[in-house]
């Protein structure tokens, strides 16, 4: 019986290996998902690679919504938390899961700044700061188009969106594009173009929650995490920072080796993080791709790592999740995921030290992010 299962276990893992040919029409499916309360149609879009491994996407928030990806047994499981329907997206239980933020994601002090002198104020829907772009019009919230990209490496997105002069109260027309690649070698690639006619500050990430268990497995304490990362944005108590890049060496916060989640987070259970959802400071010596981030579930073998061209990443235990339904009815309890979302450090418009988050006229907006599945 031992040797028949080895044997069937060899061949799966072979047909899973094995490279197939697809057609471009292959490569991407389109299909109406569902409609927004306003009516609005909702497509969702598959890339699949010759693999035959699916990434799945809808025009809600350029939205990453699934991605079925095997275990170390050739076993797949989907490891992103999401919504069967439009609504769930659309309800008090969606934390932002999986969609594009911005235009400036993560927090702005009060919701304020200045550019040229001429002072701003955005919408305080986190108070007392601004998040992920404010209220009703943040990118996440908004339908995007969506366009195949014709790429010899896998099948291709570009979602786009032009965001009007004043939309959330943020200056200038601002044109968007987001494109996702599902590559054959299981990385979702995504390039992020945006470009302004008045100077505006613009910061966006992809806002995924991981579980490598399986979207709904009970817990993330149990993954394996390295940062590379020697520092940390330190904050005040209402997660904005102070300034200081601080040293994470001899603290909870040091990821420079591989630790689990769980190990040290009960420390971090009284203070204002309530967990992990920290900015770290990427180790880098110049522009270009690094690796910022290595995500592993020891129990399946799935390994997520995070390459990008980003000063900082953002490092969230899930700690708001409150057990609401997923995909399949699932629920999404408390730390049973996590996001590492590349990015600009926080409150950036307001440090003039730091990379600068504002765009101007003339200027292209640039920001690669790969998330590079694999097995261990
Ligand atoms: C980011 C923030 C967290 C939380 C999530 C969304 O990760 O840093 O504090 O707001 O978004 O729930």
């Amino acid at each position: 019986m031992r040797y028949i299962r080895s044997v069937a276990l060899s061949v799966t893992l072979i047909l899973l290996m094995a490279p197939v040919t697809l057609k471009a029409e292959e490569m991407m499916k389109r299909e109406l998902f569902g409609r927004t309360k306003w009516g609005t149609n909702i497509e969702k879009i598959t890339l699949i690679n010759k693999k035959g491994i699916k990434a799945e996407f809808i025009t809600r928030g350029a939205t990453f919504c699934a991605m079925k990806v095997p275990d170390r047994e050739g076993k797949l499981a989907d490891v992103l938390l999401g919504f069967d329907k439009v609504s769930g997206y659309e309800s008090e239980g969606n934390q932002y899961f999986g969609c594009i933020a911005g235009r400036v994601c993560n927090r702005i002090g009060k919701g304020q700044f200045a550019i040229d002198g001429k002072k701003y104020q955005l919408y305080i829907n986190n108070p007392p700061n601004h998040l992920h772009g404010g209220n009703g019009n943040s990118l996440d919230k908004v339908v995007w188009n969506a366009d195949e990209v014709k790429c010899d490496q896998g099948g291709s997105v570009k979602f786009s969106y032009h965001s009007p002069d004043g939309e959330e109260n943020y200056p200038g027309n601002l044109l968007i594009e987001v494109t996702y690649t599902l590559t054959d070698n299981n990385e979702v690639r995504i390039e992020y173009y945006a470009t302004t006619d008045q100077a505006t500050p613009v910061s966006l990430t992809n806002h995924a929650y991981f579980n490598l268990a399986g979207a709904g497995s009970k817990t993330v304490l149990n993954h394996e995490l390295t940062l590379n990362a020697d520092h940390y944005t330190a904050t005040d108590e209402t997660l904005i920072p102070t300034g200081e890049i601080a040293p994470v060496k001899g603290t909870l916060l040091d990821f420079t080796t591989p630790h689990l989640i769980g190990e040290r987070i009960d420390k971090l259970t009284d203070t204002p993080w309530l967990g992990y959802d920290h900015n770290f400071v990427i180790n880098r010596k110049g522009d270009g791709l690094v690796q910022a981030a290595k995500l592993k579930d020891p129990q399946s073998g799935r390994v997520l790592t995070v390459f990008t061209d980003q000063p900082g990443i953002q490092f969230y235990s899930g700690n708001f999740l409150f057990g609401q339904k997923g995909k399949q009815g699932k629920e999404y309890a408390y730390r049973s995921a996590i996001c590492l979302e590349t990015q600009h450090y926080p409150d950036s418009v307001n440090k003039p030290d730091w990379p600068t988050v504002i765009l101007r006229p003339g200027e292209e907006y640039h920001h690669v992010c790969v998330y590079a599945f694999s097995v261990d």
